[in-house]
């Protein structure tokens, strides 16, 4: 009789010690479907090729990277699954009067890594992103400098790159960077 109670104890506990654990570990951990916000940085991104670098935005400069697989890519397609794009964000330098210095060419030049914002794709990804915000398989992530996660509202990275649609897979510099690369006519 009090071997039935024990186990009917543990029973009622158990579901409830599963989940409390489960909710600790992202489920891109667990081997789940990560969601956005989720994504593990990617912490040896520097040693990815270079997409685009020295992108000039009004108060800032931008450098884009793309992993090996991602790489493997040809114009016309859409990226593989494990693809990582990797876009960090520079504060642009101030002179002492507070104003944007230039290079020797006129562009800005950085200061401090503000941010880095990461997109990455896997088979089934986009299943929990609502239907009118849905960017193929892709899932968003934004971070500080050292790796911390920054909390951001990730409807806004998929409403605009969502235009880009299918037939760039939902990246803004489809086109430079195929014909960057040189097989832009594939
Ligand atoms: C206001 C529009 C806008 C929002 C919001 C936005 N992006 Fe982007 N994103 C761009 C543009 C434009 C580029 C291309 C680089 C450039 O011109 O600055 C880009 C490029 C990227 C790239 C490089 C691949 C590509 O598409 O060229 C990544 C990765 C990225 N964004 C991630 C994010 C993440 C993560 C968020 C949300 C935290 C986000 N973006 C929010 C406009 C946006």
């Amino acid at each position: 009789m009090r071997k039935l109670i024990v186990l009917s104890v543990l029973s009622v506990l158990f579901p409830f010690i599963g989940c409390g654990s489960m909710s600790m570990t992202p489920s891109s951990q667990s081997g789940g479907v990560p969601r956005d916000g989720e994504l593990m940085f990617p912490k040896d991104y520097k040693s990815f090729p270079a997409f685009l670098t020295g992108i000039q935005k009004p108060d800032a400069v931008r450098d884009l990277y793309i992993n090996p697989v991602g790489a493997k890519a040809q114009s016309g397609q859409a990226f593989p699954d494990g693809s990582i794009m990797v876009m960090e964000i520079y504060n642009a330098k101030k002179n002492t009067a507070g104003e944007f210095e230039k290079g020797a060419n006129g562009t800005l030049v950085k200061a401090d890594l503000a941010k880095v914002f990461v997109m990455q794709k896997g088979a089934g990804w986009g299943k929990h992103a609502p239907d009118i915000l849905k960017n193929g398989d892709w899932i968003y992530s934004a971070f500080k400098a050292n790796g911390e996660r920054l909390d951001v509202d990730y409807a806004a990275c998929r409403g605009c790159h969502l235009p880009l649609g299918d037939s760039k897979d939902y990246v803004h510099r489809y086109d430079e960077y195929f014909s960057k690369r040189g097989h832009g006519s594939h």
